[in-house]
């Protein structure tokens, strides 16, 4: 099977990591990747949010499978377009990825499927904005209700920050707050049927101790420890496949992964915000457990078949990832800087780098992007893969990088 996978990130290197592992898997193309992706798969300039480029590209390559990592080509049709096209794509069609791409579409779908989350208001101007910050009262949670690369939401006690941010959005949401840990649990399906892989947890702000601005994701690692036994179960019954029944009644079916951003609220588990899409960095710890070929997964969700794919097998053991991001990042980050310590990261036993933002520049590779890499550690547990992690970071020198100190360090009780 000839695979193409959209995409640059890390995210897509961990796809692309995965899937090469399939012997299924016969040619492997990525469009327009990095330069982790290069050394596994052959990279193809194109803008991946450009339906008829990726469809002549695909169709030029003798494409089977199109997998799409990130958001913006999904929001833009471009699945819809693969699909048009006769061949078979990992990716819901423009319609269902509504369901990250307006949080008042998702918010819609939720109320009718009874997915529980957190109380919300959509806004038109600033007389809706502070009636509903009134309502809900601090901590306050303003959303930019179109994407914004996890970089749209303010959550602030702060009443003049959480105004400046609304009348800096197009469309507002304002939410309830919900107190309590967050999981990321990703779920395949086929538009009916749900597989869901495991939870994983993520690091959004851009320091230690969760200090500093949202970022696109710090780190993660899975499994999770304490997470409540039952927790999948319950979040698949009452969240993920009643959402994707829900956009099946509407005509819209959800193919590909559907990723809920959940809080553990002493109430109970609650929504925070769904994407159309694997998690940024939560999948180069998933993908890493995960034993079961991708490749011949991926394209069970695609042809409609995920009803009669064998249970999932799972590596024992746990990963951890750090990411290393470029000087001023979530800022405008500082692009060019020569990236070494990559080979010397790879020969701590049980660690391996996965290239984010990165390309070439006279043969060596150099920053391309705010996240450059994303570092991972495996080990019998997380406290041995936190370790290995870490020892392997250190090893890259990468001037005005950044990375968080904490990632896996303590587990909510
Ligand atoms: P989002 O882009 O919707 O995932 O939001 C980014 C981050 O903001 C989340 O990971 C949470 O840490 C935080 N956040 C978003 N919505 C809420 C909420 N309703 N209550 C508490 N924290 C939230
Ligand atoms: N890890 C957060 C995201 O991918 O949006």
């Amino acid at each position: 099977m000839r695979v193409l996978v959209l995409g640059s990130g890390g995210r897509e290197h961990a796809l692309i990591r995965s899937l090469a592992q399939d012997p299924q898997v016969t040619a492997l193309h990525c469009a327009p990747g990095n330069v982790g992706t290069s050394a596994v798969a052959d990279n193809h300039v194109l803008d991946p949010t450009d339906p008829v480029a990726v469809v002549e590209l695909a169709q030029r390559l003798g494409t089977r499978l199109v997998v799409i990592g990130p958001e913006l080509p999904l929001v833009n049709g471009v699945a819809d377009a693969v699909r048009r096209a006769g061949l078979l794509c990992f990716g819901p069609d423009r319609a269902a990825a509504q369901i990250e791409g307006s949080k008042a579409f998702a918010k819609e779908v939720m109320a009718e499927a009874g997915v529980p989350t957190a109380a919300a208001r959509v806004c038109k101007d600033t007389d809706e904005v502070r009636a509903a910050l009134d309502e809900f009262g601090p901590p306050y949670v303003v959303k930019d209700d179109g994407l914004a690369a996890g970089k749209g939401v303010v959550v602030t006690v702060d009443r003049e920050h959480a105004e400046r941010h609304a009348d800096d959005c197009d469309r507002v949401v304002i939410e309830e707050y919900l107190e309590g840990p967050e999981v990321s649990l990703f779920a395949l399906t086929d538009g009916t049927t749900v597989v869901p892989l495991l939870p994983a947890q993520d690091y959004k702000r851009a320091y230690d101790g969760d200090e500093g601005p949202n970022t696109g994701g710090m780190g993660a690692y899975t499994p999770l420890p304490w997470a409540p036994p039952g927790l999948v179960d319950e979040v698949v019954s009452t969240i993920i496949q009643p959402t994707v029944d829900e956009l099946r009644r509407r005509e819209t079916p959800y193919v590909g992964v559907l990723y809920a951003g959940l809080v553990l609220t002493p109430e109970g588990v609650r929504v925070i915000e769904f994407n159309a899409r694997f998690g940024d960095p939560e999948t180069q710890v998933v993908l890493d457990r995960l034993a079961t070929p991708l490749g011949g997964l991926l394209e069970a969700c695609a042809i409609g078949g995920l009803g009669s794919v064998a249970p999932l097998e799972w590596r024992p053991g746990a990963a951890v990832t750090v990411v290393v991001a470029a000087e001023n990042y979530p800022g405008t980050p500082v692009t060019d800087d020569p990236i070494a310590g990559v080979e010397e990261a790879e020969t701590v036993e049980g660690a391996y780098v996965l290239h984010a933002g990165t390309k070439l520049h006279k043969g060596l590779p150099v920053t391309a992007g705010g996240r450059v890499l994303s570092v991972v550690g495996t080990g019998p547990d997380i406290a041995a893969a936190r370790a290995t992690a870490y020892a392997a970071a250190e090893r890259i020198r990468l001037r005005g990088s950044h990375y968080r100190t904490d990632i896996a360090a303590e587990m909510p009780r």
